[in-house]
């Protein structure tokens, strides 16, 4: 099923490419794709909204394939769950992503080992050429670094420790982290509605 992605990140485009590569979903770009102004009210009510736009502009163009989107985020036990749906905007939009990094290295320096926990989550909204909406989630808990560990994966990766494996995302392999990660869930719930 050829299939548009509503992204503009790189590396989620990488990584949702390698995870559905070889699947029913024969993932595609559009150049002409513009970004909605997101939300701050839910996972699912962004993901729709950029699925939505997508499809919307794909139409104008004469294109009618289906639609996919993610909108993710990271949720600290420290900030009560934030910055959450916030996440590309945490320390200020423009904020480059060192000091994005170490604004929020810095809010768990102050507390103690087990109140450092969070959780990725994705959410995923994949629209059929005939309008159906499939909506799937995925999670991953772990613990923010007061060190950045590792240069693999993208955002918040170098401060996200996966206890089970004793790392960092960004410090494994993409193909690792698509195993473990919010996306690669995810993706895995989508493959799975999608054959239902
Ligand atoms: P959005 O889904 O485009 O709203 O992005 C949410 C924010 O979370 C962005 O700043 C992303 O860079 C970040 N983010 C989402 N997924 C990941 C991930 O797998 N690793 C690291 N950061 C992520």
């Amino acid at each position: 099923m050829k299939t548009y992605l509503a992204t503009k990140n790189a590396g989620k485009l990488g990584e949702i490419r390698n995870m559905l590569a070889g699947s029913p979903i024969d993932l595609h770009t559009y150049d002409g794709y513009i970004d909605p102004v997101e939300g701050d009210d839910s996972y699912v009510a962004n993901a729709l909204l950029k699925a939505r736009a997508l499809r919307e502009q794909l139409q104008l163009a004469g294109i009618h394939d289906a639609v996919l989107a993610d909108d993710s985020g990271i949720e600290l036990d420290a900030l009560d769950g934030g910055p959450g749906v916030l996440s590309a905007r945490y320390a200020g939009e423009t904020t480059p992503w060192p000091q994005r990094l170490e604004t929020m290295m810095s809010e768990v320096r102050h507390v103690p080992e087990d109140r450092r926990g969070a959780r990725f989550i994705c959410v995923m909204a994949l629209i059929t050429p005939d309008g159906r909406e499939i909506v799937v989630e995925g999670d991953v808990r772990g613990q923010i670094t007061t060190e950045l560990r590792g240069t693999n994966g993208f955002g918040y990766d170098p401060i996200f420790y996966y206890p089970p494996i004793g790392k960092t995302f960004g410090e494994i392999p993409e193909a690792e982290k698509n195993e473990l990660s919010h996306r690669g869930r995810a993706a895995r719930a989508l493959l799975e509605a999608l054959a239902a």
